[in-house]
């Protein structure tokens, strides 16, 4: 397929995963994803089954049950689900990189032994909630409450935006743990592994959204929530940093997201406008139809390439916080051109929910937005250009 990674560059390992990917991504997300994505219909049965094949583990440690893979792996595998649904993506996403990276990083054994191992083989499905309503962008400004109850801790609060918030077994919950008499900015938050089962956690009804319309959004209320003193993760008044660095790992996933549903319409464009005839020729016999794919070939194949590099730095345990902002800038923003060139190219058939390209462009948008808006990761590329990274 011209339009996807190029077989030859991958090892025999890389070639049978994305094989794996991508038969499961035709077979048991691509034919549902548009009813899914009309009835906001969250397929858990399709995710578990991700989980029994390992893609939901797939950057945990072997010790713990992950299949202990490289970032580039795990990539190539996440555009083939993306591509057939950006909506599974996203779950496959958070999972590996967010819960994992922090769990794996900072948790203790038992921490790891009682979480991740379930999460690295597909039992718990794990979210993370960052996002406030009065706090997005600006996420160091969270409100919500960690207070010392004993031995435990006892957290009020709320959250927003977060995703599987109301289908997660188990979310990440950053909450400040300094005491309002002693403000400490960004070092007052604490991160905490809360079940969502716990009494007082409770999930608001699933948000009515543009797009990604089969992942599961809600607004999350922490109600006098009881929690014992090892579900603290690491260090209190490290939750932000751990966020962060969550969040570098998080991000590399949505750049490939947003390259597998920008590929999916680039393969979509190419199709139509070979059969598409106007004027009595074929779409892509035009001179400018033949540029519109060509630059939107050329974008999808450029933001994969920088999502791969990224890939390899974090593969060399090179940080990447600069390079991942890039990456999902760059791809966030391909995804919606090339998205929007598609619904073009289909013209009024592209406006309709009968084709599938309005769905990308929906999905697409999205991309800029969520784990850190474009500007934000404009922000933070100009902060390591100007600290010389
Ligand atoms: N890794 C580790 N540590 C980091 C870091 C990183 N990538 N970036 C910053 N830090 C450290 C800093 O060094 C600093 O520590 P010191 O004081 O010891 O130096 C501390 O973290 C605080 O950093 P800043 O002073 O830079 O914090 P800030 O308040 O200026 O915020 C920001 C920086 C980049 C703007 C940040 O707030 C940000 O990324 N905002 C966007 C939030 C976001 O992406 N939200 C997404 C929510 S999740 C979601 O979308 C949905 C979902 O379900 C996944």
């Amino acid at each position: 397929m011209p339009t996807a990674t190029d077989p030859a560059t991958l090892t025999d390992v890389q070639r049978q995963i994305v094989d794996l990917a991508r038969e499961f991504a035709q077979t048991r997300i691509a034919p549902h994803a548009a009813e899914w994505d009309r009835t906001a219909h969250y397929p858990r049965d399709v995710i578990d089954e991700l989980g029994r094949l390992g893609f939901l583990g797939m950057l945990a440690p072997e010790d713990y049950d992950g299949q202990g893979l490289d970032a580039l792996t795990y990539l190539l595998a996440l555009e083939e689900i993306a591509a057939a649904d950006a909506s599974v993506a996203v779950t496959m996403a958070i999972q590996n990189a967010i819960p994992t990276t922090m769990l794996t990083r900072h948790g203790t054994p038992a921490q790891k032994k009682r979480w991740l191992r379930p999460m690295a083989r597909g039992e718990l499905v794990a979210g993370f909630a960052l996002s406030e309503p009065d706090a997005g962008s600006d996420a160091a400004s969270l409100r919500s409450q960690a207070v010392r109850d004993g031995d435990g801790w006892v957290l009020n609060g709320a959250k927003a935006w977060a995703t599987n918030g109301g289908t997660a077994d188990l979310m990440m919950v950053m909450v400040r743990s300094d005491t309002p008499e002693r403000r400490r900015g960004a070092k007052g938050i604490s991160t905490f592994i809360v079940p969502t089962s716990t009494a007082g956690y409770r999930a608001g009804k699933p948000e009515d959204k543009m797009g990604l319309r089969a992942s599961n959004t809600t607004a999350v209320t922490l109600d006098d929530l009881r929690l014992p003193g090892d579900a603290l993760l690491g260090e209190e008044g490290m939750g932000f940093v751990y966020a962060l660095e969550g969040l570098d790992a998080g991000r590399l996933g949505i750049a490939i997201q947003a390259v597998g549903i920008a590929r999916r319409a680039l393969e979509l464009s190419i199709s139509y406008c070979a059969e598409r005839r106007q004027f009595g020729m074929a779409l892509r016999d035009f001179q400018a139809v033949q540029f519109k794919l060509a630059d939107m070939a050329t974008r999808v194949a450029a933001a994969r390439a920088l999502a791969h590099q990224v890939a390899a730095r974090k593969d060399r345990g090179e940080s990447t916080t600069q390079h991942a902002a890039m990456a999902k800038l760059f791809a966030s923003e391909t995804a919606m051109w090339v998205t929007t060139q598609a619904v073009q190219l289909f013209g009024g058939y592209g406006y309709m929910r009968d084709y599938p390209v309005e769905k990308l462009f929906r999905d697409a948008k999205v991309t800029e937005i969520y784990e850190g808006t474009s500007e934000i990761q404009r922000i933070v590329i100009a902060r390591g250009l100007a600290a010389g990274s």
